[in-house]
């Protein structure tokens, strides 16, 4: 019988979309989605969904057996821009959720985890253009700071229990089938949605702040790249370095003026700025093109016209 996967955040900006694309696969019926609430329709619309919090070890336990899961994407998180707003809350179920998949993984309950980090493991004290693989981390952030100690977890459970867990340092990502939330690069999405609905947006970060970013099929097609690799050939078992592109919310605003000319941005930077001031501008992932084959396909351009395309009403 072929063994299920299972997706924990399902209805979030990534696993929204990362569901749909593993249902494509592997079949609706061995994919199965879970999270605190319901989600859109075309997710709870084409296959099995379960409300499941990630933090509660028993539920995830049963869950796993009930469907024999083999595989799961821990995609629950609090990010960075709420995090700083609770930081308990997001350490708690930042790192309980990502024990409850590794330990399960050392019971051997699962075979394969997919867990993200993101560029937020970095911080300020790291080489910020094309920030190598391996480098001064000391992330500020509480987001960022469950991330690293996250990757630190990873690392350990491979190497001390053989724990097949794989993990990509997202780039802020942009789409549009569904929303992000709480994150600081969340504003490459709301602007994109406030230049069609009303013609001008009001920026939280400076129109300078140049940050890595990547569009949703590239970030959807890396984790399923990553993960369809042979074991042996991920050298790294923390997370990859991850990129696509990177730029700043006034050459985001010219690239959606070119098709949209008379779009007015104004800059009101909040708290969100130090935050995006303590990550890199650029990713050097060249681990991952060798170890992987991975390559992007999309830059500001393409993202524009995408978005847009989608968006329009
Ligand atoms: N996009 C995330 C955030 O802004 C970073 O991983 O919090």
């Amino acid at each position: 019988m072929q063994k299920s996967i299972l997706i924990l955040g399902a209805c979030g900006q990534i696993g929204t979309e990362l569901t749909l694309a593993l249902r494509k696969t592997h079949g609706n019926d061995h994919v199965i989605a879970s999270d605190i609430r319901e989600g859109s329709e075309s997710l709870m619309e084409s296959g099995p969904f379960e409300i499941l919090d990630a933090t509660d070890y028993d539920a995830l336990e049963e869950v796993v057996a009930y469907y024999e899961i083999e595989a799961v994407y821990l995609m629950a998180a609090m990010l960075s821009a709420t995090a700083e707003k609770f930081p308990e809350r997001a350490w708690n179920l930042n790192m309980t959720s990502l024990f409850n998949v590794l330990n399960l993984g050392k019971e051997r309950k699962i075979q394969k985890i997919f867990w993200p980090s993101s560029i937020a493991v970095f911080g300020t004290n790291t080489p910020k253009t094309n920030t190598p693989q391996n480098t001064i981390m000391e992330p500020s952030t509480v987001y960022g700071i469950s991330k690293l100690s996250g990757e630190r977890w990873c690392s350990y459970y491979h190497h001390k229990f053989g724990v097949d867990v794989r993990s990509i340092r997202y780039p802020g990502l942009i789409s549009w089938k569904t929303m992000p939330g709480g994150g600081t690069t969340d504003y490459a999405v709301e602007i994109y949605h406030k230049a069609l609905s009303e013609k001008k947006y009001s920026c939280f970060l400076q129109p300078d702040t140049k940050l890595p970013m990547m569009f949703m099929d590239d970030a959807i097609r890396a984790t399923l790249m990553i993960m369809d690799a042979e074991a042996d050939t991920l050298k790294v078992r923390s997370s990859y370095n991850l990129a696509a592109m990177s730029f700043s919310p006034s050459q985001i605003a010219e690239s959606i003026q070119k098709e949209i000319p008379d779009f007015t941005v104004t800059y009101e930077p909040d708290f969100r700025q130090t935050i995006a001031d303590s990550w890199p501008s650029s990713i050097d992932d060249s681990e991952a093109h060798q170890d992987w084959g991975w390559k992007s396909e999309f830059d500001l351009e393409r993202t524009t016209t995408e978005m847009l395309k989608h968006l329009t009403p």
